[in-house]
């Protein structure tokens, strides 16, 4: 069974660059429903968390100083099949590679700063949810 939310971040390029109504338009009219949006400036620590998974990586320092350079928004996205079809809605990690009119091919600028964060399974979406919003900024 598949479920019907994921976790996305703007991130702080994309932020910095004024993208964000852009893209939230797009994520809207794509028919994802915001049930929880902020936002936010992580510090080193809180990016070094988030993207746990990722420690001993070679683009981990890189990634979690990045993200920790300016504010970004967090939200979480209600649809069917929400993970899966999202990140095929924002395209491949890299924008070089992100198919046509996607958000990473429109708005990200290379590799690292791909404009958006896309959950990869239930599971991540949910840790990430809860990582950013409690309960009562859910419902
Ligand atoms: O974000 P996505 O799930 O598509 O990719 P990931 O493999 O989970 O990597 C997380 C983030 O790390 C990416 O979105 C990029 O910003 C960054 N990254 C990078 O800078 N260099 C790589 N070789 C791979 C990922
Ligand atoms: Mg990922």
């Amino acid at each position: 069974m598949t479920g019907n939310i994921t976790f996305t971040m703007i991130k702080p390029s994309a932020f910095e660059a004024g993208y964000t109504g852009k893209i939230l338009a797009m994520i809207e009219e794509g028919g994802y429903k915001i049930k929880a949006i902020r936002k936010i400036w992580l510090s080193k620590t809180m990016a070094g968390h988030f993207y746990e998974m990722h420690v001993g990586k070679p683009f981990y320092e890189e990634l979690t100083t990045f993200m920790s350079s300016g504010p970004i928004v967090a939200a979480i996205l209600e649809k069917e099949n929400a993970v899966e079809s999202f990140r095929k809605f924002i395209g491949a990690t890299d924008p070089a590679k992100a198919e046509k009119g996607t958000i990473r091919n429109l708005y990200g600028k290379n590799l690292g700063e791909n404009a958006v964060h896309g959950s990869d399974s239930d599971e991540s979406a949910e840790r990430e949810a809860s990582f950013f919003f409690s309960f009562t900024e859910r419902v």
